[in-house]
Protein backbone atom coordinates (compact mmCIF):
# COMPACT_ATOMS: atom_id res chain seq x y z
CA UNK A 1 0.00 0.00 0.00
CA UNK A 2 1.03 3.10 -1.26
CA UNK A 3 1.08 5.78 2.11
CA UNK A 4 0.77 8.66 -0.41
CA UNK A 5 -3.13 7.44 -1.63
CA UNK A 6 -4.14 8.45 1.58
CA UNK A 7 -2.87 11.92 1.00
CA UNK A 8 -6.01 14.54 0.66
CA UNK A 9 -5.95 15.27 -2.94
CA UNK A 10 -6.59 18.51 -2.69
CA UNK A 11 -3.28 18.90 -0.37
CA UNK A 12 -1.59 16.76 -2.95
CA UNK A 13 -2.34 19.08 -5.76
CA UNK A 14 -0.08 21.41 -3.63
CA UNK A 15 2.50 19.25 -2.39
CA UNK A 16 5.84 19.78 -4.22
CA UNK A 17 8.09 17.12 -3.00
CA UNK A 18 11.11 19.17 -4.81
CA UNK A 19 9.94 23.14 -2.99
CA UNK A 20 13.40 24.46 -2.34
CA UNK A 21 16.21 22.41 -3.39
CA UNK A 22 16.27 24.34 -6.78
CA UNK A 23 17.95 26.76 -4.10
CA UNK A 24 20.46 24.89 -2.70
CA UNK A 25 23.27 22.79 -5.13
CA UNK A 26 24.21 20.04 -2.67
CA UNK A 27 27.24 19.08 -5.12
CA UNK A 28 28.88 22.55 -4.96
CA UNK A 29 27.30 24.30 -1.36
CA UNK A 30 26.62 28.11 -1.23
CA UNK A 31 29.96 29.29 -2.29
CA UNK A 32 30.16 28.21 -6.02
CA UNK A 33 27.38 30.94 -7.27
CA UNK A 34 26.79 34.10 -6.78
CA UNK A 35 23.26 34.01 -5.12
CA UNK A 36 21.33 36.81 -6.48
CA UNK A 37 17.85 35.09 -7.04
CA UNK A 38 16.87 34.59 -3.15
CA UNK A 39 16.90 38.58 -2.38
CA UNK A 40 19.11 37.67 0.63
CA UNK A 41 20.84 40.95 1.46
CA UNK A 42 24.70 40.81 1.34
CA UNK A 43 24.92 44.39 1.95
CA UNK A 44 24.91 43.80 5.48
CA UNK A 45 28.45 43.06 6.49
CA UNK A 46 29.22 39.73 7.57
CA UNK A 47 31.92 40.89 10.12
CA UNK A 48 29.31 42.82 11.88
CA UNK A 49 26.46 40.36 11.60
CA UNK A 50 28.77 37.45 12.72
CA UNK A 51 29.66 39.80 16.24
CA UNK A 52 26.31 40.12 17.08
CA UNK A 53 25.04 36.36 16.62
CA UNK A 54 28.38 35.55 18.89
CA UNK A 55 27.14 37.79 21.27
CA UNK A 56 23.13 36.18 20.76
CA UNK A 57 25.20 33.03 21.47
CA UNK A 58 26.78 33.92 24.65
CA UNK A 59 23.40 34.86 25.56
CA UNK A 60 21.24 31.52 24.89
CA UNK A 61 21.36 28.23 27.01
CA UNK A 62 20.64 25.52 23.91
CA UNK A 63 19.99 23.27 27.07
CA UNK A 64 16.56 25.34 27.29
CA UNK A 65 13.31 25.40 25.80
CA UNK A 66 13.11 29.00 23.83
CA UNK A 67 10.91 31.61 25.19
CA UNK A 68 7.66 30.36 24.56
CA UNK A 69 5.36 31.85 21.05
CA UNK A 70 8.94 34.30 20.47
CA UNK A 71 8.19 36.33 23.61
CA UNK A 72 11.87 37.44 23.95
CA UNK A 73 11.17 38.80 20.53
CA UNK A 74 7.57 40.00 20.53
CA UNK A 75 9.44 42.44 23.42
CA UNK A 76 12.17 43.74 21.43
CA UNK A 77 9.66 44.35 18.16
CA UNK A 78 6.77 45.89 20.46
CA UNK A 79 9.48 48.65 21.91
CA UNK A 80 11.48 49.08 18.93
CA UNK A 81 8.06 49.75 16.32
CA UNK A 82 6.07 51.45 18.86
CA UNK A 83 2.91 48.69 19.01
CA UNK A 84 1.54 46.73 22.07
CA UNK A 85 2.82 42.91 22.72
CA UNK A 86 -0.78 42.07 22.10
CA UNK A 87 -0.61 43.25 18.88
CA UNK A 88 2.72 40.96 17.83
CA UNK A 89 3.08 37.55 16.38
CA UNK A 90 6.74 36.36 15.78
CA UNK A 91 7.00 33.24 13.46
CA UNK A 92 9.27 30.87 12.29
CA UNK A 93 10.24 33.25 9.46
CA UNK A 94 7.02 34.82 7.63
CA UNK A 95 6.20 31.62 5.90
CA UNK A 96 5.29 30.40 9.12
CA UNK A 97 2.38 33.19 9.43
CA UNK A 98 1.56 32.88 6.32
CA UNK A 99 1.06 29.07 6.58
CA UNK A 100 -0.76 29.89 9.93
CA UNK A 101 -3.04 32.49 8.52
CA UNK A 102 -4.14 30.14 5.70
CA UNK A 103 -4.89 27.43 8.66
CA UNK A 104 -6.96 29.48 10.95
CA UNK A 105 -8.68 32.32 9.11
CA UNK A 106 -8.66 30.20 5.20
CA UNK A 107 -9.07 26.67 5.88
CA UNK A 108 -11.31 25.37 3.36
CA UNK A 109 -12.68 28.56 2.34
CA UNK A 110 -11.25 31.22 0.01
CA UNK A 111 -8.67 33.31 -0.34
CA UNK A 112 -8.09 36.42 -3.27
CA UNK A 113 -4.22 36.67 -3.98
CA UNK A 114 -3.68 39.78 -6.14
CA UNK A 115 -1.35 39.02 -8.68
CA UNK A 116 1.41 38.30 -10.15
CA UNK A 117 3.14 37.78 -6.41
CA UNK A 118 5.28 35.82 -4.10
CA UNK A 119 4.49 32.11 -4.97
CA UNK A 120 3.90 30.88 -1.45
CA UNK A 121 0.47 31.78 -0.59
CA UNK A 122 -1.16 29.91 -2.53
CA UNK A 123 0.64 27.28 -1.23
CA UNK A 124 -0.03 27.89 2.11
CA UNK A 125 -4.11 28.51 0.69
CA UNK A 126 -3.76 24.89 -1.15
CA UNK A 127 -2.05 22.66 1.63
CA UNK A 128 -4.67 24.07 4.25
CA UNK A 129 -7.25 23.15 1.89
CA UNK A 130 -8.49 26.58 0.69
CA UNK A 131 -9.14 28.09 -2.48
CA UNK A 132 -7.19 30.85 -4.28
CA UNK A 133 -9.04 33.37 -6.51
CA UNK A 134 -6.72 35.73 -8.59
CA UNK A 135 -7.18 39.17 -8.92
CA UNK A 136 -4.50 40.47 -11.49
CA UNK A 137 -2.96 43.51 -11.14
CA UNK A 138 -3.05 46.68 -13.53
CA UNK A 139 -1.15 46.68 -16.75
CA UNK A 140 1.13 48.92 -15.20
CA UNK A 141 1.38 46.52 -11.99
CA UNK A 142 -0.71 48.78 -10.02
CA UNK A 143 -2.80 47.32 -7.53
CA UNK A 144 -6.58 46.64 -8.76
CA UNK A 145 -9.37 47.65 -5.90
CA UNK A 146 -12.47 47.51 -7.59
CA UNK A 147 -11.16 43.89 -9.28
CA UNK A 148 -10.11 43.06 -5.71
CA UNK A 149 -13.24 44.23 -4.60
CA UNK A 150 -15.68 42.54 -6.98
CA UNK A 151 -13.71 39.14 -6.69
CA UNK A 152 -15.00 38.76 -3.34
CA UNK A 153 -17.62 35.79 -2.28
CA UNK A 154 -19.37 35.02 0.71
CA UNK A 155 -16.16 32.31 0.56
CA UNK A 156 -13.63 34.77 1.09
CA UNK A 157 -12.10 35.21 3.92
CA UNK A 158 -8.41 36.77 3.39
CA UNK A 159 -6.44 38.81 1.19
CA UNK A 160 -3.49 38.58 0.45
CA UNK A 161 -1.79 42.01 -0.74
CA UNK A 162 2.25 42.19 -1.21
CA UNK A 163 3.89 45.17 -1.38
CA UNK A 164 6.29 46.35 -2.29
CA UNK A 165 5.13 43.23 -4.43
CA UNK A 166 7.48 40.58 -5.07
CA UNK A 167 8.09 39.92 -8.07
CA UNK A 168 7.45 43.09 -9.67
CA UNK A 169 8.79 45.48 -7.48
CA UNK A 170 6.86 48.58 -7.11
CA UNK A 171 4.71 49.59 -3.15
CA UNK A 172 1.25 49.90 -4.16
CA UNK A 173 -0.38 53.22 -3.32
CA UNK A 174 -1.57 53.87 0.32
CA UNK A 175 -4.63 54.76 -0.79
CA UNK A 176 -5.44 51.62 -2.60
CA UNK A 177 -4.45 49.21 -0.20
CA UNK A 178 -6.25 51.09 2.49
CA UNK A 179 -9.69 51.28 0.45
CA UNK A 180 -9.45 47.40 0.11
CA UNK A 181 -9.47 47.41 3.76
CA UNK A 182 -12.13 49.61 4.52
CA UNK A 183 -14.53 48.20 1.90
CA UNK A 184 -13.69 44.48 2.24
CA UNK A 185 -14.76 43.67 5.06
CA UNK A 186 -12.25 40.88 5.16
CA UNK A 187 -8.85 40.18 6.52
CA UNK A 188 -6.53 41.87 4.35
CA UNK A 189 -3.06 40.91 4.87
CA UNK A 190 -0.54 43.56 3.73
CA UNK A 191 3.10 41.74 3.14
CA UNK A 192 5.48 44.17 3.97
CA UNK A 193 8.63 41.84 3.43
CA UNK A 194 10.34 45.02 1.37
CA UNK A 195 8.97 47.81 2.89
CA UNK A 196 12.15 48.54 4.94
CA UNK A 197 13.44 49.67 1.09
CA UNK A 198 10.18 51.90 0.66
CA UNK A 199 8.68 55.07 0.97
CA UNK A 200 6.53 53.69 3.75
CA UNK A 201 5.18 51.36 6.07
CA UNK A 202 1.86 50.52 6.90
CA UNK A 203 2.62 48.70 10.15
CA UNK A 204 0.97 50.93 12.22
CA UNK A 205 -2.21 51.64 11.04
CA UNK A 206 -2.73 47.82 10.95
CA UNK A 207 -3.24 48.20 14.69
CA UNK A 208 -6.23 50.50 13.60
CA UNK A 209 -8.18 48.60 11.58
CA UNK A 210 -10.08 45.41 13.15
CA UNK A 211 -9.51 43.39 9.58
CA UNK A 212 -5.71 44.44 8.44
CA UNK A 213 -2.47 41.95 9.35
CA UNK A 214 0.88 43.40 8.53
CA UNK A 215 3.50 40.96 7.55
CA UNK A 216 7.27 41.80 8.15
CA UNK A 217 10.25 39.66 7.97
CA UNK A 218 14.29 39.96 9.19
CA UNK A 219 15.05 38.07 6.33
CA UNK A 220 15.59 41.03 4.31
CA UNK A 221 16.11 44.74 5.44
CA UNK A 222 18.14 42.46 8.46
CA UNK A 223 19.99 39.99 6.72
CA UNK A 224 18.89 37.42 8.68
CA UNK A 225 17.19 35.18 6.44
CA UNK A 226 19.35 32.19 7.65
CA UNK A 227 17.78 32.75 10.92
CA UNK A 228 14.14 32.77 10.11
CA UNK A 229 12.10 34.99 11.71
CA UNK A 230 9.49 37.14 10.63
CA UNK A 231 6.42 39.00 12.63
CA UNK A 232 2.96 40.16 11.86
CA UNK A 233 1.27 43.34 13.73
CA UNK A 234 -2.47 43.28 14.06
CA UNK A 235 -5.28 44.48 16.46
CA UNK A 236 -5.45 41.34 19.51
CA UNK A 237 -8.58 40.61 18.18
CA UNK A 238 -6.83 38.95 15.35
CA UNK A 239 -3.34 38.49 17.07
CA UNK A 240 -4.58 35.94 19.64
CA UNK A 241 -5.80 33.17 16.92
CA UNK A 242 -2.56 32.97 15.57
CA UNK A 243 -0.36 32.91 18.42
CA UNK A 244 -2.82 30.09 19.90
CA UNK A 245 -2.32 28.34 16.53
CA UNK A 246 1.80 28.22 16.99
CA UNK A 247 3.86 25.15 18.31
CA UNK A 248 5.05 26.15 22.03
CA UNK A 249 8.62 26.94 21.01
CA UNK A 250 8.67 27.70 17.31
CA UNK A 251 11.49 30.21 17.59
CA UNK A 252 14.75 29.59 18.28
CA UNK A 253 16.65 30.84 21.23
CA UNK A 254 19.15 32.81 19.22
CA UNK A 255 17.08 34.36 16.51
CA UNK A 256 14.96 36.04 19.34
CA UNK A 257 18.29 37.30 20.68
CA UNK A 258 19.14 38.39 17.03
CA UNK A 259 15.69 40.46 17.05
CA UNK A 260 16.78 42.11 20.33
CA UNK A 261 20.14 42.64 19.31
CA UNK A 262 19.69 43.96 15.33
CA UNK A 263 16.37 46.39 16.46
CA UNK A 264 18.91 47.85 19.49
CA UNK A 265 21.90 48.97 16.36
CA UNK A 266 19.00 49.67 14.13
CA UNK A 267 20.76 53.05 13.43
CA UNK A 268 23.14 50.54 11.96
CA UNK A 269 20.66 48.35 9.89
CA UNK A 270 18.97 51.96 8.51
CA UNK A 271 22.72 52.73 7.15
CA UNK A 272 22.94 49.38 5.33
CA UNK A 273 19.07 50.33 4.03
CA UNK A 274 20.51 52.93 2.78
CA UNK A 275 23.30 52.02 1.09
CA UNK A 276 21.20 48.91 -0.64
CA UNK A 277 18.43 51.51 -1.87
CA UNK A 278 22.30 53.13 -3.58
CA UNK A 279 23.11 50.01 -4.76
CA UNK A 280 19.36 49.77 -6.46
CA UNK A 281 19.76 52.90 -8.03
CA UNK A 282 22.81 51.70 -9.47
CA UNK A 283 21.85 48.03 -10.76
CA UNK A 284 18.92 49.69 -12.21
CA UNK A 285 20.89 52.43 -13.97
CA UNK A 286 23.16 49.50 -15.84
CA UNK A 287 20.32 47.65 -16.38
CA UNK A 288 18.73 50.67 -18.28
CA UNK A 289 21.96 50.40 -20.41
CA UNK A 290 22.20 46.79 -21.58
CA UNK A 291 20.06 46.33 -24.97
CA UNK A 292 17.22 43.81 -25.26
CA UNK A 293 15.75 44.27 -21.78
CA UNK A 294 13.48 46.37 -19.81
CA UNK A 295 14.10 47.11 -16.34
CA UNK A 296 10.91 47.86 -14.17
CA UNK A 297 11.10 50.17 -11.04
CA UNK A 298 11.64 48.77 -7.56
CA UNK A 299 11.08 50.08 -4.31
CA UNK A 300 12.60 46.42 -2.56
CA UNK A 301 15.45 44.97 -2.80
CA UNK A 302 15.38 43.02 -6.39
CA UNK A 303 14.47 44.39 -9.66
CA UNK A 304 12.01 42.69 -12.74
CA UNK A 305 13.13 42.97 -16.06
CA UNK A 306 12.04 41.60 -19.49
CA UNK A 307 13.95 39.99 -22.05
CA UNK A 308 12.38 41.60 -24.95
CA UNK A 309 13.62 39.50 -27.63
CA UNK A 310 11.00 37.05 -29.02
CA UNK A 311 13.76 34.55 -29.72
CA UNK A 312 15.51 34.14 -26.72
CA UNK A 313 13.73 33.00 -23.52
CA UNK A 314 14.03 34.06 -19.65
CA UNK A 315 14.83 30.23 -18.85
CA UNK A 316 17.78 30.15 -21.29
CA UNK A 317 19.40 33.75 -20.07
CA UNK A 318 18.72 32.16 -16.33
CA UNK A 319 20.40 29.12 -17.54
CA UNK A 320 23.31 31.14 -19.43
CA UNK A 321 24.10 33.01 -16.25
CA UNK A 322 24.04 30.24 -13.97
CA UNK A 323 26.62 29.09 -16.08
CA UNK A 324 28.57 32.00 -15.21
CA UNK A 325 28.23 31.93 -11.95
CA UNK A 326 24.95 34.25 -11.15
CA UNK A 327 22.10 32.80 -9.89
CA UNK A 328 19.22 34.81 -10.49
CA UNK A 329 14.85 33.94 -10.61
CA UNK A 330 13.14 33.29 -13.52
CA UNK A 331 9.46 34.34 -13.51
CA UNK A 332 8.66 33.88 -16.95
CA UNK A 333 6.08 31.09 -15.84
CA UNK A 334 4.32 34.31 -13.59
CA UNK A 335 0.86 35.83 -15.23
CA UNK A 336 1.73 39.08 -16.50
CA UNK A 337 5.38 38.31 -16.43
CA UNK A 338 6.61 36.37 -19.83
CA UNK A 339 10.29 36.48 -20.10
CA UNK A 340 10.80 38.49 -16.50
CA UNK A 341 13.48 37.61 -14.81
CA UNK A 342 14.00 39.02 -10.85
CA UNK A 343 17.45 39.78 -9.37
CA UNK A 344 18.74 41.04 -6.38
CA UNK A 345 20.49 43.90 -5.40
CA UNK A 346 23.30 42.66 -3.93
CA UNK A 347 27.17 44.32 -3.59
CA UNK A 348 28.62 46.83 -5.52
CA UNK A 349 31.01 44.38 -7.08
CA UNK A 350 28.61 41.56 -7.76
CA UNK A 351 25.90 44.33 -9.35
CA UNK A 352 28.94 45.64 -11.53
CA UNK A 353 30.01 42.36 -12.65
CA UNK A 354 26.01 40.83 -13.12
CA UNK A 355 25.54 43.60 -15.20
CA UNK A 356 28.48 42.86 -17.51
CA UNK A 357 27.30 39.05 -17.58
CA UNK A 358 23.87 39.87 -18.67
CA UNK A 359 24.94 41.69 -21.55
CA UNK A 360 26.89 38.30 -22.59
CA UNK A 361 23.97 35.84 -21.73
CA UNK A 362 21.96 37.88 -23.85
CA UNK A 363 24.47 38.00 -27.19
CA UNK A 364 24.36 33.70 -26.55
C1 LIG B 1 6.93 38.75 -0.22
C2 LIG B 1 7.56 37.80 0.73
N1 LIG B 1 6.90 37.47 1.85
C3 LIG B 1 7.43 36.62 2.74
C4 LIG B 1 8.66 36.05 2.52
C5 LIG B 1 9.18 35.05 3.52
O1 LIG B 1 10.02 35.65 4.42
P1 LIG B 1 10.76 34.80 5.55
O2 LIG B 1 12.16 34.63 5.10
O3 LIG B 1 10.63 35.67 6.77
O4 LIG B 1 10.02 33.51 5.70
C6 LIG B 1 9.38 36.35 1.38
C7 LIG B 1 10.69 35.73 1.13
O5 LIG B 1 11.32 35.88 0.13
C8 LIG B 1 8.82 37.24 0.45
O6 LIG B 1 9.44 37.56 -0.69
Amino acid sequence: MDPGELIDPKVKETLRPKLGKEFYDETAGYASVVRMGLNENMVVDSGFASMLLEEAAKRTDPRRYPAPKGACAIKAISEGIGVWEDEVVVGNGADEILDIICKVYVGSGEAIVAEPTFEMYRFYIGLGRGSARTSMLTKDFGLDVEGILASITDETKVIFICSPNNPTGKQFSKDDILKVVEESDRLVVVDEAYSDFAPYSLCRESTRYQNMLVLRTFSKAFGLAGLRLGYAVSTNETTCWLRAAQSPFNVNAVAQEMARLVLENNKIYEEYVKKTIEERAYLKAELDDVNGIEAFESDANFILFRVLSKDLRSADVVARLKGAGFEVRDRGALPMLENCIRVTVSTRQNNMRFAGELVKALRG
